[in-house]
């Protein structure tokens, strides 16, 4: 199998490459109950410039899986970046002569795409501002691709901030690459942007915008949840403005097909009520899994 070198953007990738880092990913399934040494005395560095519980600690359990070390911070405050000023690029040249891979997560746009330019080993972003989170949208297909025994065919409403959610971004052209028909759904603040709807319409993708939650749940067989981005918002009046506006409770999920999913990258704060947790929807929490496995494939097809 060809070797991933960086994973920077979801358009790194093909249908092809996609398909067969989720066909890994299932691979991966047995390995990660069993554990392997596949990558015994291989390194991941995970810098981590922003909060994260499920990106981190599941990429540093898939890498302890296949049998390799870890390290880094998960606090920006304790690295030289934060406390000392220290540049990314200067960041960069010193942890690649610590490790094979480096995952980083930073709250620019761009980010990534900057540290894999200056280092030498690959680079895998796991967010980078309100552009892109590649890996997730790995775990989602193949989340997708499990619940639903497949992709292609599917009617999939992406819903809540798809403005400034990075994780539907790299989603939607993820998505772009299968037959599939999307709903966005979004407050009008918070709509997908204009270029991304142009890369997923010219793929051949049918693209309806919708406006409320009901609208987004009925017929489909994904609701994928997001939360607000309260933090990536220049003006906190702005947020107040569309809290809350959209989300999912029981009675969204009594007028959804009986037989689909509701996906959410997690953490949610209010816009997927708690109660909907006990429906047989509800996969958000057994989605927080492929994480594992999606990253145990990508980390082997990139050290392995
Ligand atoms: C997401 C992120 O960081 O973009 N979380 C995650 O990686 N699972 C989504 C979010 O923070 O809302």
């Amino acid at each position: 199998m060809k070797p991933l070198n960086d994973l920077i953007s979801i358009q790194d990738l093909d249908r092809d490459g996609i398909d067969r880092i989720l066909g890994k990913a299932t691979e991966m399934e047995a390995v990660a109950k069993e554990r392997s040494d596949d990558l015994k005395g291989k390194i991941m560095a995970c810098l981590f410039f922003e909060a994260s519980t499920r990106t981190r600690l599941s990429f540093e359990s898939a890498m302890i899986r296949l049998g390799g070390g870890v390290l880094g911070f998960a606090d920006v405050i304790s690295s030289s970046a934060g406390g000392k000023g220290e540049t990314l690029a200067d960041t960069i040249r010193t942890v690649e002569k610590y490790a094979d891979v480096i995952v980083i997560r930073h709250p620019l746009d761009g980010s990534a795409r900057v540290a894999s330019e200056f280092s030498s080993i690959p680079v895998i972003n796991a967010g980078s501002g309100s552009e892109e989170h590649p890996t997730q949208a790995l775990l989602d297909l193949y989340s997708i691709n499990k619940f639903k025994g497949g992709i292609d065919g599917l009617r999939i409403s992406l819903c809540g901030d798809l403005r400034y959610g990075r994780t539907v971004h790299s989603l939607g052209m993820g998505l772009s690459n299968y037959d599939v028909s999307i709903k966005l759904a979004a407050p009008d603040a918070l709509r997908m942007k204009p270029a991304i709807i142009e890369e997923m319409i010219a793929k051949g993708i049918e693209v309806e915008e919708v406006a409320s939650i009901e609208a987004a749940v009925q017929g489909v067989d994904v609701v994928y949840m997001t939360r607000i981005q309260k933090e990536r918002f220049p003006d906190i009046r702005e947020y107040e403005a569309v809290k809350g506006k959209f989300r999912i409770g029981l009675e969204d999920v009594s007028l959804m097909r009986k037989d689909a999913v509701i996906l959410h990258p997690l953490p949610r704060v209010d816009e997927l009520s708690a109660e909907v947790d006990s429906t047989p929807q509800a996969k958000y929490f057994e989605q927080v899994y492929s994480g594992v496995v999606t990253r145990m494939a990508i980390l082997s097809m990139m050290l392995g």
